[in-house]
């Protein structure tokens, strides 16, 4: 049985105390941690850019899950690999054409870091069938993104369970990922469906015990 890895993200901790929530994430069995990038035009907020990441990456044994929500990703990748990176995402939406997709993904991994591909809520996954072959991670959005804390979306269910389907009747070997609305409830609809990585802000870090928390969306 293949285990089910966490990547909390850190849109949610509490930048006062950001080195103890990370600590106590990992501490607590994560493997991830999940960095909510926003420029307040692909998405309508802004959250943090590289600098941050830039100041923790190696301060920590987690793997850096970059999500940028953020138009011309190109723009600012070598910022955020620079800055210690380890998976880099974009937005399929936030690209223009096939041509653009494959220069990205290409390019991202010609950094030995590894190429995540997201789709939002009202993106099909036949929309991204065809770099499938080429992509590290899928990043199913099960929110609109813009915002922690926000109610899971079913339909994400189903894109999970397409994916697993294609990776499993392809020689694909891309991880699927969700992120958004993801609690101990909507964690195990995504474990059924085949998901491998589970991101959560909220869930863990409106509470107090980590572990518990990130036990309770996997067990
Ligand atoms: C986009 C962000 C959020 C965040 C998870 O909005 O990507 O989905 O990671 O937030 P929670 O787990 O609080 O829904
Ligand atoms: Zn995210």
């Amino acid at each position: 049985m293949k285990k089910v890895e966490v990547s909390p993200s850190i849109l949610s901790a509490n930048f006062l105390n950001l080195e103890k929530d990370i600590l106590d994430v990992y501490k607590g069995g994560a493997k991830y941690l999940h960095f909510d990038v926003m420029d307040g035009h692909f998405v309508p907020n802004i959250s943090f850019g590289s600098v941050i990441l830039k100041q923790i990456s190696k301060e920590h044994l987690l793997i850096n899950d970059v999500h940028l929500m953020i138009t011309d990703p190109d723009k600012y990748l070598l910022d955020f690999i620079n800055s210690g990176a380890d998976i880099i995402t974009f937005h399929y939406e936030a690209l223009n054409s096939d041509e653009e997709i494959f220069a990205l993904i290409n390019r991202i991994k010609s950094y030995k870091v590894k190429a995540g591909i997201s789709i939002k809520p009202n993106t099909n996954v036949d929309a991204i069938v065809k770099f499938l072959p080429f992509v590290d991670l899928v990043l199913v959005m099960s929110v609109e993104p813009g915002f922690g804390g926000q109610k899971f979306m079913f339909n994400s269910v189903e894109k999970i369970k397409n994916l697993f389907k294609i990776r499993e009747e392809s020689n694909c070997n891309f991880l699927i990922e969700v992120d958004g609305g993801i609690n101990n409830e909507t964690s195990k609809l995504c474990i059924e469906a085949g998901v491998d990585i589970l991101v959560a802000g909220s869930y863990i870090y409106n509470k107090e015990d980590k572990k518990a928390a990130i036990e309770s969306l996997i067990g």
